[in-house]
């Protein structure tokens, strides 16, 4: 057995899920990080398991056809796009492959029609959303070579995104390929600002300091965008400075806010929000309508993305004017409404208060007036608070959108007894849309077909809507 540090000789067979690819050992499987199929190479075990080894690439020895040179300085120890160095067919082949495995494996279904994979019209700088941390611990890029190692910038600010696995250390960044080049010139004028003030970065350690997080939003079919600046503490003066030159330098920029976050919990939402410039609101569009979105509420990170998405699972749904539509796990009614002109009636339900209260603000601001949109858990909803039901139609078609965790059995067995002849269900995790649609088969519901979709180029999620009907 080999021991940790240990170099090992492999031949890359196969890409596994999470960016690993595996290859074999005397029988044992070994996951690999860093290897494409088809690559002879030599990795350095990281870990040893009873039934697999763990290793990292540290020599590709002979390259794959499928090997391509990644775009990022930072690939290999950013962790955000685990699949650079994979050309985006080989990419797309395997997620395709990946839904039909986790229906066949986890599902138990035989034949399903998978549809081949939509993939993304932009492979880089397709996000409208992305945090950056600040830190004041450096962190080196270990290699795979031909990777820099590259440091962080001087005096201590670290601006960038945290090291998988070490929330302690930030990756200095200077630029990231997924959203804009503007994003990437407002993180190194925020970051040059940030040295300059003298301020120290926020420590979780001392539970002091001042610099946190750095969040930029961008309606990409509006130009609209926001600066969200997360701070320990509220410091008028820095921010009102930071903003001024920030909209001198970037007349692109519409909206600066601060958010105040006092507590140790590293998330870039603060108890307060400061307003600095403009409306603290941006605009996004999808399909013909639009949507506010302010620094802390929910709003699918790929808009275009999510409107290829949305008319899919539209089509999948066959509305018709008369059909009632319960939108599952609705967000901030970004699908309701998106449906809402092809239908009677649109009931959208989700656990969170704030996205449910910006849902009903959507429709309003969007002058869509047959959507109505309940707040609550939906197993709770669906089992014993049923008093939202009094008032309702029952539905013609359920479009289900759940979270990457899937439904909650008893909802999926409340559905399961309803028997409702149209459901779509809009997954993000192929594991949990086999696990849940096999709950449901007992009931009568088949898979009509699946159509998977890729929304995030170079990362290993997939997304994918399956149409279902019951007997
Ligand atoms: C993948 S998002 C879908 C959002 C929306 N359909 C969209 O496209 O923007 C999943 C949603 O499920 C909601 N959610 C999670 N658990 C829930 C539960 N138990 N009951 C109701 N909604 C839940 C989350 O708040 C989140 O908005």
């Amino acid at each position: 057995m080999p021991q940790r540090g240990d170099i090992l000789e492999l031949t890359i067979e196969s890409s596994a899920f999470e960016g690993m690819s595996i290859a074999h050992l005397d029988g044992m499987v070994v996951f690999v990080e860093g290897g494409v199929a088809g690559d002879s190479v030599r990795a350095k075990v990281s870990r040893t398991k009873k039934k697999h080894i763990e290793a990292k690439v540290v020599e590709v020895v002979n390259p794959s056809p499928q090997r391509t040179t990644p775009r990022c300085n930072y690939f290999g120890t950013c962790g955000g796009c685990k699949w650079q160095h994979v050309q985006y067919d080989a990419q797309l082949a395997f997620k395709q492959q990946h839904v039909i495995d986790a229906l066949e494996r986890i599902g138990g279904f035989k034949g399903i029609n998978v549809l081949p994979i939509i993939g993304s019209g932009d492979l880089y700088f397709y996000r409208n959303k992305l945090e950056f941390s600040f830190g004041d611990e450096a962190w080196l890029m270990t290699p795979p070579p031909p990777s820099p190692v590259r440091g962080g910038s001087e005096g201590g600010v670290f601006l960038g995104f945290h090291v998988p696995q070490r929330y302690d250390k930030v990756l200095d960044i200077d630029e990231c390929h997924l959203q804009s080049n503007l994003s990437n010139e407002i993180v190194r004028f925020v970051k040059k600002f940030s040295l300059k003030s003298g301020l120290p970065v926020y420590s979780s350690k001392l539970h002091s300091g001042y610099w946190r997080n750095l969040v930029i939003r961008e309606g990409k079919n509006t130009g609209d965008v926001m600066v969200n600046i997360v701070t320990f503490e509220d410091r008028p003066n820095v921010t009102k400075e930071l903003s001024r030159q920030l909209t001198t330098e970037f007349p692109e920029i519409t909206t600066i806010v601060n958010n105040i976050n006092t507590r140790k919990a590293q998330v870039a939402v603060g108890e307060t929000e400061k307003l600095y410039y403009g409306s603290g609101i941006i605009t996004d569009k999808i399909g013909s309508y639009v949507f506010d979105i302010s620094a802390n509420s929910f709003f699918q990170t790929n808009t275009r993305g999510a409107e290829k998405l949305y008319s899919i699972a539209k089509e999948f749904a066959e509305l018709k004017p008369s059909d009632v539509v319960y939108d599952l796990y609705c967000g901030t009614g970004t699908i309701s409404i998106f449906i809402s002109n092809a239908v009677k009636k649109v009931i959208g339900i989700d656990i969170v208060e704030s996205s449910v209260q910006n849902a009903r603000r959507n429709a309003e601001q969007n002058a869509v007036q047959n959507c109505e949109f309940v707040a609550g858990d939906l197993k709770d909803l669906l089992t014993k608070d049923t008093a939202w039901r009094k008032d309702t139609l029952p539905p013609d078609v359920l479009i289900i959108d759940p979270p990457r965790s899937g439904m909650h059995p008893k909802a999926v067995e409340e559905i399961g007894r309803r028997k409702v002849k149209r459901v779509v269900y809009v997954s993000c995790n192929p594991a949990t849309l086999a696990r849940d649609v096999k709950m449901l088969a007992p009931f009568g519901y088949s898979i009509e077909k699946v159509q998977p979709v890729d929304m995030f180029p170079h990362t290993f999620h997939i997304e994918s809507v399956a149409k279902l009907h019951s007997q």
